[in-house]
């Protein structure tokens, strides 16, 4: 009878417009994806977890994301010739802000709970966020990440991608390039219809198979209409836990790969500055990925 009930509304609800506010008619639009939603069953016992509508994206979202993305990506690639030996962070940030502010934009880490520069620029040990500074210099051998996100008409693009100074050694440069076959593994482990864990488990192979930890206190999120939203995207988890992966939601995997151990630390005289605990290089790589019907699309790199 409540089944019967159920199917009713279903039924009734089919020509109004879709709760994804795509215009659409509802039947045209979400109706299959409620129905094969309906149909999963949920493991409590694995935190998995139903994905809240408020996550799902539309293509005018997608869009909207698309567009703040090619501004990040410009940023991004301004980096990449300005990261040289004797060049302070500062420098780099600033040169960052005024490509975001010229195109119309906002750098999201400005201000955010108080962040008090507009991108991360994290160096050798530093794991992430990392506040640009005149006084920190970039001298030769130096690995550095540089984390930008950029806001646009409330669409929200976060990616970053790791940059060397002058001659690094070999042990910095295989970091870098594992961390990078981290997120791309973890990127192809991201399926419709499978679990946000399963992005873990894959990172965590591959940086285990090379002697490496992943960092867990920091992971990836949500991200779109807001900077940071659910569900949390850990690099070392098991697989078939968490939230479920459906079409419309948009996330980061940004792994953090330590040569040393993962356990990190937060610097008291800033609040922000994490880096490793034992002093260890760390890595890594962010993208800005949805989930399609299909696989994944990345929207900012
Ligand atoms: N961009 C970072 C991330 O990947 C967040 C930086 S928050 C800040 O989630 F406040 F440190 F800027
Ligand atoms: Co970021
Ligand atoms: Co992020």
């Amino acid at each position: 009878m409540i089944t019967w009930i159920r199917e009713m509304l279903r039924y009734m609800n089919r020509n109004d417009s879709c709760w994804c506010g795509s215009g659409k008619k509802y039947k045209k639009c979400h109706a299959d994806f409620d129905e094969r939603l309906d149909e999963i069953k949920f493991i409590s016992s694995k935190g998995q977890v139903r994905p809240p509508k408020r996550l799902i994206n539309n293509a005018a979202d997608i869009e909207g994301i698309k567009r703040a993305a090619a501004i990040n990506t410009g940023a991004l690639d301004l980096m990449a010739n300005l990261v040289k030996e004797g060049v302070d962070t500062l420098t780099l940030n600033d040169v960052a802000h005024e490509f975001i502010v010229s195109h119309g934009a906002h750098p999201s880490c400005l201000n955010f709970e108080g962040f008090p520069k507009s991108i991360c620029i994290s160096v050798n040990n530093v794991v992430c966020h990392g506040i640009p500074s005149r006084k920190e210099i970039l001298k030769s051998g130096d690995i550095l990440n540089i984390d930008i996100t950029t806001d646009l008409d409330g669409y929200f693009a976060d990616a970053s991608r790791m940059f060397t100074v002058g001659e690094v050694s070999p042990e910095a440069q295989k970091l870098i390039d594992v961390t990078h076959d981290i997120m791309e593994v973890g990127i192809a482990a991201a399926k419709p219809w499978h679990f946000v864990g399963d992005i873990g488990a894959a990172c965590a192979k591959l940086a285990h198979e090379n002697g490496y930890s992943v960092v867990t206190d920091l992971g990836g999120h949500g991200v779109g209409k807001k900077f940071h939203l659910e569900p949390f995207v850990s690099h070392d988890c098991r697989p078939e836990t968490g939230m479920l992966l459906v079409p419309g939601i948009v996330i980061t995997v940004e792994p953090m790969i330590n040569v040393g151990k993962r356990r990190v630390t937060v610097d008291e005289s800033d609040g922000w500055t994490v880096r490793t605990a034992d002093g260890s290089l760390s890595a890594q790589w962010e993208k800005t990925i949805l989930i399609t019907e299909t696989g994944v699309e990345v929207l900012a790199s």
